[in-house]
């Protein structure tokens, strides 16, 4: 099985690839990496319909999501793969600029990505341009990342025209994350279906990092090949902030695969898989991270600002242990309605988050709450 991080970073001549390149990556299967898994050739066959010669390819290395380290681990230690990608997307879509789009703290992966392309032919060297992302949650959203290279600005804004229609400069825009493009890479190098996933295993765990692994494999053998468990976890996040906890017995068995998580309910997101170990808090993990979802919103939508910074504030008095006796059943009822509420999914995410931190720490809410009305009557 071909590898990302297992493939060596070598310069090669890109492999002839026509049109019908979309039906090889449909044959595939291969969805998005980013965090929505969407279905890449659909995208691309969304770009190719309109270009005339004046596509646009995003190389999306934003990577703001704060647990999350595989993009940065791919562009610093596989930069060309991720370039050839963004090169045969450029082909295949009739593409005039690339432009890579990476987090502005991410400096070892922007260098590594800069020496990789200091090297290529000149025609391919004058197509790119390199774009320091904000270091904002939502800076990586594709949205966001269309507005600030048209106006400089980081803020999703309200869809429709999606970026296939008119993305930047008003061309058609493909914004694809990089670990996506490298596998294109490898697919039009090999022929092979992707079959490997990039996670980072962050929180209670022996050795945190990245691993590459085979799609079928469960989140118990990932967990065991980082050395294990600092110690018995309570829950694990899957997919980062925008994820769902699961308790360990039923997430051990889980395969890291988009397809089996969806038939659970899941997603694997942008990857991040995180252990809560049983002697940190859930509310008050969950109350941290939904502080930091909420000073992250754009401000641009009242739902998503004002509802966020509720929820946010209910959960942290429930931690705290000085909440109000509707705190709870209040946020309950929010976390759905804040729901589609915004130009961007950012609202979505954070209450499908917390809606999750509500149901599988429902008796730590519980016992907190009633910790709190002990004191107040
Ligand atoms: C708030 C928010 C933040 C996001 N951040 C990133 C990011 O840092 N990197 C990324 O590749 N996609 C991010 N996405 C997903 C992008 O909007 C987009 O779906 C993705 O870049 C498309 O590439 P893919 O189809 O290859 O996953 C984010 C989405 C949202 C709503
Ligand atoms: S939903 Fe939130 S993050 Fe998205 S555009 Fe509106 S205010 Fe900004």
């Amino acid at each position: 099985m071909t590898r990302l991080l297992g493939t060596p970073d070598t310069l090669n001549p890109l492999p002839p690839v026509g049109a019908d390149f979309i039906d090889a990556i449909e044959r595939s299967r291969l969805m998005g990496r980013g965090g929505a898994a969407f279905p890449v050739a659909a995208k691309w066959r969304a770009v190719a319909q309109r270009s005339r010669g004046n596509a646009v390819i995003v190389v999306n290395g934003a990577e703001a999501e704060p647990q999350s380290k595989k993009d940065r681990v791919l562009m610093s230690e596989r930069p060309n793969l991720v370039l050839d990608g963004a090169f045969i997307a450029a082909r295949v879509l009739r593409a005039r600029n690339v432009i890579l789009y990476i987090g502005e703290r991410h400096d070892v992966a922007r260098n590594a990505m800069l020496r990789a392309l200091s090297v290529r032919s000149e025609p391919e060297r004058r197509m790119v341009t390199v774009s320091a992302a904000p270091a904002r949650y939502v800076a990586g959203a594709e949205a966001a990342a269309i507005h600030f290279l048209n106006e400089g600005i980081a803020t999703p804004t309200n869809v429709p025209p999606y970026p296939f229609e008119r993305g930047v400069g008003g061309a058609p825009t493909l914004v694809q994350n990089v670990e996506t493009l490298a596998h294109v890479a490898l697919l039009a190098r090999t022929g092979e279906t992707p079959r490997t996933v990039l996670v980072t295993l962050a929180g209670g765990i022996k050795k945190p990092g990245v691993l590459e692994v085979d799609a079928q494999t469960t989140i118990g053998e990932a967990v065991l090949r980082t050395g294990g468990a600092t110690e018995a976890p309570r829950a694990i996040l899957i997919g980062g902030y925008f994820g769902h906890w699961v308790e360990p017995e039923q997430a051990w068995d889980l395969a890291l695969e988009a397809e089996s998580m969806r038939r659970h309910g899941l997603g694997l997101g942008c990857g991040v898989v995180g252990l809560l170990p049983v002697s940190r808090c859930p509310v008050c993990e969950t109350a941290a991270i939904m502080r930091y979802l909420a000073g992250e919103s754009s401000a641009q939508c009242g739902p998503c600002f004002f509802g966020l910074r509720a929820l946010a504030d209910a959960c942290t008095r429930i931690a705290q242990r000085g909440s109000n006796p509707e705190d709870l059943t209040r946020m309950q009822r929010w976390a759905v309605e804040v729901r589609t509420r915004g130009a961007c999914r950012h609202p979505d995410g954070a209450a499908m988050f917390l809606s999750s931190s509500l149901q599988v720490f429902a008796q730590e809410f519980a016992s907190h709450r009633a910790h709190n009305l002990g004191r107040t009557a």
